[in-house]
């Protein structure tokens, strides 16, 4: 029924950080075969940042979580739940979550780490939600947070000049909001999320390091045109998912805000929906592929110039290792 309330996990506010030093694609060139002109090309990358030594994935997210904390007009102390989407922790334990929430002076709730490589940050979402949604906890930050910097292979030209480092974080709040509505009447909130895995394809993209097979951190690994092909073509399936459960179209949409790894593939999958290019924030160019963080940062982008507005229909999308991938509807 119309009048109905329900709980809605709402976007309180946005944050990000990146590391100090920027890292053109001239700078590369220095140092691997590669040229500015094929970058650009191939993945429309223009710049990345890289983390230094005392820069890690926990000292990013702390950063981005405090600018969304004071966007959002709260402090930690508001805050029960904390989940980090990393690939690249500082430790294999404890959690980078614990250590944000630590850094933070939380003392109270849950944190914990969620791993989905670059569809990292739309999982988080819709696992923060359905914990807000069940009423356990009340407000959430979900961070993606990545130094991916520190898994690359720096002489492997087909991937180091793709990947950069830095973290985005959200605050969500459970509110009770209307149960349904249409149009200008949509609720706010999470509206619906789809995630998919399928592990046959680990060899596309994977780490060739871990605790438990070789006992070290190892090494990027990716078979770029595979992942390419899986990604214009197969995970518009979550896409149609999420349009479909919220009873709204592509048109609906005020922003696409897609992971950030390829500018063809953004192009692509928009062209797919008929979303039109000013409806779509693209930041690759700025900060290269950072797995889980790159969603945030968009994110951050589009909110802090003005872009994205409170009532906006916005969806988000990524694929990652694994295969995982997924899709949310956000009413900002
Ligand atoms: O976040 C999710 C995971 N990642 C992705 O979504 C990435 C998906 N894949 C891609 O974005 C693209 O496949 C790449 C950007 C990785 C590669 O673009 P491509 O158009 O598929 O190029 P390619 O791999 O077919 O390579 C074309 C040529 C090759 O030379 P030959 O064999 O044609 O002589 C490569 O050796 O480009 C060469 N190449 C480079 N040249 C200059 C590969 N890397 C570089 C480089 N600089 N950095």
């Amino acid at each position: 029924m119309s009048g109905d309330l329900r709980l809605r996990a709402v976007v309180k506010g946005v944050g990000s950080a990146l590391p100090k030093r920027c890292v053109t694609n001239k700078e590369l060139e220095s140092t691997v075969d590669t040229s500015d002109e094929w970058i650009v090309q191939r993945t429309g990358i223009k710049q990345r940042y890289i983390a230094a030594d005392d820069e890690t994935t926990s000292t990013l997210g702390i950063a981005a979580a405090r600018v969304a904390l004071e966007r959002a007009g709260l402090t930690p102390d508001d805050i029960d739940l904390v989940v980090c989407a990393t690939s690249t922790p500082d430790y294999t334990f404890p959690s980078t979550a614990t250590m944000i929430q630590a850094g933070l002076g939380i003392t109270r709730g849950v944190a914990f780490d969620l791993q989905a490589v670059c569809a990292g940050f739309v999982f988080a979402v819709s696992t923060a939600e359905k914990f807000l949604l069940s009423g356990s906890h009340k407000r959430a930050l979900v961070i993606g947070a990545e130094t991916f910097s520190r898994i690359l292979d720096w002489e492997d030209r087909t991937t180091c000049v793709l990947f950069g480092d830095g973290a985005g974080a959200i605050v969500l709040e459970a509110q009770e909001q209307p149960d349904q509505g249409q149009g200008d009447n949509l609720p706010r909130g999470i509206l619906a999320s789809c995630l998919r895995s399928d592990g046959k394809h680990r060899a596309k993209l994977y780490v060739d390091g871990g605790p438990s097979t070789t006992k070290t951190v190892g090494f990027l690994r990716m078979e770029g045109k595979e992942v390419f092909k899986f990604a214009v073509g197969q995970v518009t399936d979550v896409m149609a998912e999420t349009f479909a459960a919220c009873g709204i179209t592509a048109q609906d949409l005020d922003w696409f805000v897609p992971h950030q790894a390829n500018r063809r593939i953004i192009d692509a999958s928009a062209q797919k929906f008929g979303i039109p290019p000013e409806k779509v924030v693209t930041t690759v160019q700025d900060h290269g592929n950072t797995s889980a963080a790159s969603i945030p940062l968009a994110l951050a982008v589009a909110c802090d110039d003005g872009r994205i507005k409170p009532g906006d229909l916005v969806m988000i999308e990524a694929i990652g290792g694994g295969f995982t991938w997924g899709a949310a509807i956000i009413r900002w």
